[in-house]
Formats: structure tokens, C-alpha cells, sequence
């Protein structure tokens, strides 16, 4: 193949793999949903869907680590926060496992804390990250 036609498809490649990158904000809002929505069952000892919810967390924060590099707000730090939440979603997934409300309380809001760490560190300090009041899934609890 000519150089010059290696050197444009090296390019459409790039822009391609630009294009089908999730924005951060994308991945950020998918993250609060299932951070809020693994509440209610936490605290109503449905496991299963706390589980769901958990799983939905880790697979967002797998997106986010592979995804964060090229952002604008990259730096060393970031690595460093994902990985504190890793663990910490590493501990949730021993509570619901056991089914351990007490223990799935005390790590939710070690995520909560987390989350708002890192947006600090990115200098998002303005964005907290709060415990649901209402339940997320209005229509299928009391
Ligand atoms: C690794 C650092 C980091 C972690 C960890 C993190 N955030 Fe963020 N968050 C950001 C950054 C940076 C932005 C700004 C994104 C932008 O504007 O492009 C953001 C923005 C947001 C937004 C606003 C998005 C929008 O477009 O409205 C929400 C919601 C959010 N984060 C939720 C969470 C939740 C919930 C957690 C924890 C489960 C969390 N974040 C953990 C860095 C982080």
C-alpha cells in the first residue's frame, strides 16, 4: 500500500476513535445513576438489585478508567481516585454477597465521599455528590 493512503487511514482511524469515545459528562451522569439507584435496595435488603446496580457501577468506572486519559481534566491524581473507588466498590460487593446492610451503608458513603475527592481534585469541588433522598425507583417501592 502507498504510504500516503497508510498515513489517511492512520488518520480517519484516530478521528474515529474520537468520535466513539464517551464523554466524560456521558459516563459521569451513567455513574450517578446507578450510584442513586443502588441505594433503596441497599437499604431494603434487595440484594439482588443492589448487586445489579453495584455491577452497573464498576462496569461505568471500567469505561471511565479507560476513558479518562485524553480528557482535559487528566493527571496523575485521577488513577490514584478511580483506584480509592475501586476498592471501596471491591468492599460493597463483600456486603451484598452477605447480605450486610450496615456494611453496605458504611461503604456507600465512603463512595459518596469518593466520588466528591475526586471532583475536588479535578476542581469540580462545586459538584456534590449527595445520598438519594427518594428512591430512585419511584414506581415499584413504597
Ligand atoms: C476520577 C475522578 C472522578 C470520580 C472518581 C468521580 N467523578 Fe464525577 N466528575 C469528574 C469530572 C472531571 C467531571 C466533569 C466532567 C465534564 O464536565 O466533562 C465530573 C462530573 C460529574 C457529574 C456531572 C456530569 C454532567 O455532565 O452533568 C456527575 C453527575 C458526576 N460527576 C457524578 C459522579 C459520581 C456519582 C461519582 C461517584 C460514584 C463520581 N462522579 C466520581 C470526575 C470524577
Amino acid at each position: 500500500m502507498r504510504q500516503t493512503t497508510i498515513d489517511s487511514l492512520e488518520t480517519r482511524i484516530q478521528q474515529l476513535e474520537t468520535k466513539i469515545k464517551p464523554r466524560l459528562s456521558v459516563l459521569m451522569n451513567r455513574l450517578q445513576v446507578h450510584h442513586g439507584r443502588m441505594w433503596q435496595p441497599g437499604i431494603t435488603n434487595d440484594w439482588k438489585l443492589a448487586g445489579y446496580e453495584l455491577e452497573k457501577v464498576r462496569e461505568t468506572l471500567t469505561d471511565l478508567s479507560a476513558n479518562f486519559g485524553t480528557d482535559k481534566y487528566a493527571d496523575s491524581t485521577i488513577d490514584l481516585e478511580i483506584s480509592k473507588l475501586q476498592s471501596t466498590i471491591a468492599l460493597m460487593e463483600q456486603a451484598v454477597k452477605s447480605k450486610n446492610k450496615d456494611s453496605f451503608v458504611e461503604h456507600y458513603s465512603a463512595l459518596t465521599t469518593q466520588c466528591n475527592s475526586c471532583h475536588k481534585a479535578t476542581g469540580l469541588d462545586f459538584y456534590k455528590v449527595i445520598q438519594p433522598v427518594t428512591p430512585a425507583y419511584s414506581g415499584e417501592t413504597e
